[in-house]
This record gives structure tokens, sequence and C-alpha cells, in this order.
């Protein structure tokens, strides 16, 4: 695929496989079968001797194109896509670990899929150790023992804690691990875990790469060898498909990724600026800033600091649900990586399960919000934050 130089050329034409009618844009295969020509190449296509698609849980032409799209983006052999993020990260590593294996597995996970490391992996006989993300002894010392896989998340949800992937890819490989890598922060645009060692990528198609709040995705890339054949029989007999129509979805939001993703995160640089001068402000994280612990890092695995800023409040809890209520333009959700800007209390909403201890060794606080930048004009977002952050602060002072 030497013609795509450029991922923004990649990301609308990479993986087009017109019919013979010649449409322009990918059409939609919106079938959960196909038919054969005879009873000869049913067979044929069974025993693999022939190539056809045979039923949509196993493959579609318009979800092929999606993964041919991604697998191209991101300097992989192979993708294959899933009907969420989650079926993804959970399908990577079931289709490879097995009873007496062992995981190694960054602390700072989205919840989810904290609760298949921690719940889900050890009812199966897998041993897990968890490491705290910044730790580069925690990882050796986790890896003097053998694995057979290592899960991370860089940067990390919601703290943008970094991972060093070169060092800890070499590592896991030492002790015999392959290396899955949730990119779904970082977007293949500004990382791509390959490059530095990892094997495996996985990520939520549900948020930047829709990037528009309308369908669930999700996508694992890797080896083509280990993708047809520990991945793919997986997939193919437990059932996780992506619609076709999500897929078209996709891929038809794939065209604008790289716009979308430049502007919110030029936004989100200018947002994280902004945020660090308001007095209501205690803290602010983002990658690419001179004050985050792992600026240096971030900057040599990452072309930009991504779309998100978490920062923390003065006055706890409290005063960010004050804040949180009095934002007009910035909506209050768990998704992230939408077009319109959107904001969450960690605390009380996607590491609630995790526990006080464990969101306290993380670095979650009762004050801590994490916002996800949209792609509105960045002073409407300047404006809507300090007048939330000023209510909040003027409420607190009557108080
Ligand atoms: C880092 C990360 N990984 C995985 C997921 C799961 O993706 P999905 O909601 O598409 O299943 C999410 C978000 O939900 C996430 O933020």
């Amino acid at each position: 695929m030497t013609e795509f130089h450029h991922p923004a050329t990649a990301l609308i034409h990479g993986g087009i496989d017109r019919t013979p009618f010649g449409e322009t844009s990918e059409a939609i295969f919106l079938t959960s079968g196909f038919v054969y020509d005879s009873a000869e190449q049913a067979e044929a296509t069974f025993l693999g001797t022939a190539s056809h698609y045979q039923y949509t849980r196993f493959g579609n032409p318009t979800i092929t194109a999606l993964e041919r799209r991604l697998a191209i983006l991101e300097g992989a052999e192979a993708c294959r896509v899933t009907a969420t993020g989650m079926a993804a990260v959970h399908g990577a590593l079931l289709c490879q670990l097995k009873t007496g294996d062992r995981l190694v597995a960054s602390r700072a996970l989205f919840g989810s899929c904290h609760w298949i490391v921690s719940t889900l992996l050890p009812r199966y006989g897998i041993d897990i150790a968890f490491v705290d993300a910044a730790d580069l002894e925690g990882w050796r010392r986790a890896f003097a023992t053998p694995a057979a896989m290592v899960l991370l998340e860089t940067p990390s949800n919601p703290m943008l804690d970094i991972v060093d992937l070169r060092a800890v890819s070499d590592l896991a490989h030492q002790a015999g691990a392959l290396v899955v890598v949730d990119n779904v922060f970082a977007t293949p645009l500004l990382q791509r875990p390959r490059d530095f060692g990892a094997d495996i990528v996985v990520y939520s198609a549900t948020k930047h790469i829709d990037g528009q709040g309308r369908v669930l995705g999700g996508a694992v890339l890797g080896a083509k060898q280990w993708v047809e054949e520990v991945l793919q029989p997986f997939l193919r007999n437990t059932g996780p498909a992506l619609s076709p129509f999500n897929a078209w979805t996709l891929l038809k939001s794939l065209e604008t990724l790289e716009l979308r993703v430049r502007a919110a995160c030029a936004s989100a640089a200018i947002l994280a600026d902004t945020l660090a001068l308001n007095p209501a402000v205690r803290r602010v994280w983002y990658p690419t800033r001179r004050d985050h612990p792992q600026q240096e890092l971030a900057m040599r695995q990452m072309s930009a600091g991504g779309t998100l800023v978490t920062f923390e409040v003065h006055g706890g809890k409290e005063a960010a649900f004050r804040a949180l209520n009095a934002l007009r333009l910035v909506a209050i959700s768990n998704n992230l990586g939408d077009a319109r800007s959107l904001v969450t209390h960690p605390a009380t909403t996607t590491h609630m399960r995790i526990g006080a201890e464990e969101r306290a060794r993380l670095g979650i606080t009762d004050g801590t919000i994490r916002l996800s930048v949209g792609l509105e004009d960045v002073r409407d977002l300047q404006a809507d934050l300090a007048q939330a952050l000023a209510a909040a602060s003027s409420t607190r002072a009557a108080a």
C-alpha cells in the first residue's frame, strides 16, 4: 500500500474495494449471509480452498474495508473489528490466555478493563500482577517472572499517566509476554505503539474513530499470523461482530479523523494552560505541559498531547459538582472523544467501582475532573469553563 504515504490520504482512500457499480464512497453490505453459485463453491469455501464471504459473523466487505483502512493507519499487518472496545480488549486477551498463564497489567486501566483483569481472568486460573504505570522498577520486578501477556493504557484514563512503551515492551519480551496496548487516548494518529515494540494494539472505536458520538465499535491490530490463527477463531466462534452499518459509519468518520484530532488537540493544549491559571483549579494534567511529570517521555512517544485534559478543583466533590452543574456548553457525560466537549467526575462515575483506596493510589481525588475536548470554538469553551469555575467558587465563598 505504498500509495498512502501520509495518514490523511489513507484515511480517505485506504481499504476501498469497489463493486462493479463503481460507487465513489464505500457501499454498505447490510447482509447477514452470502450465497454460493454451487454446492461445490460452498464446500470449497468452508475447506478454505476458495475465497468467498460466508456469514457476517466471520467477515463482510464493509467490515473488511474498515479493517484494511485501520491496519494501513496503524502500520499493522492485520486488523479485526468488534462490536465495542471492550469486546476488542476482552477478545485480544481471552484468545491468547489459558489457565496457569500470568498477565501483567498497568494499574491505571479503564474501569471495565480493570474488572476483566482483576475479576474475570482470575476465575479462569490466570495469575495477575498489577504495576503502577510510571514505575519502571515495578515493571522490571513484575517481569522477573515469566508472563504470557501485558495489558497497559497510555496515556491512562483519567490521570494521563504515561507508560514507557519501549522499556516495558523490551522487558515484557524478555519475560516471554505479548504486549497489548489500549491506545484509545492517543489515537493511531498521535502514537503508534507497535513502533515502540508493542505487539497488539486495541481501540474503542466508539471514541475518536467514530468521534461524533454515534456508534460503538472496537478494533484489534497485530501481526497477520496472530490475527488469523489466534484472534480470528476466537472472534468467529464467540461472535462479538460489528454491524456492517456501524462499520460504514466508522469508515465515514475516519475520513475526518486527522482534522478532528488535530483541532481538538490544539484546543486541549490551550484549555490546559487556561485552566492552570484559574484560581479555582489546584492542578492540571496534560501530557505535553512542562509540569507533567513525564512530559519528556510523552513527547518521545506522542506527536501531540491528546484531546483530554484532567484537572483538580479546590474544594473536593462539592466544588467539582458545582462546577459541572454550572457548565452551559460542555455536557456531563462519561463518554469521550466526541465532537462535543464532555466532562466527567471520575470518582463518582467511571472509577467509582474501583474503590477509594485504588483511586487514591491512582491519584484520582474527589476534586478531579476529566475534560474531553471537542470541536467547538476554543473561545466558547474557555468562557464556559471560566464561568462555571467562577460560579463554583463564588457559591463556596458565599456558603
Ligand atoms: C481506555 C478505554 N478502553 C476501552 C474502553 C471501552 O470501549 P467501549 O465503550 O467501546 O466498549 C473505553 C471506553 O469506554 C476506554 O476509555
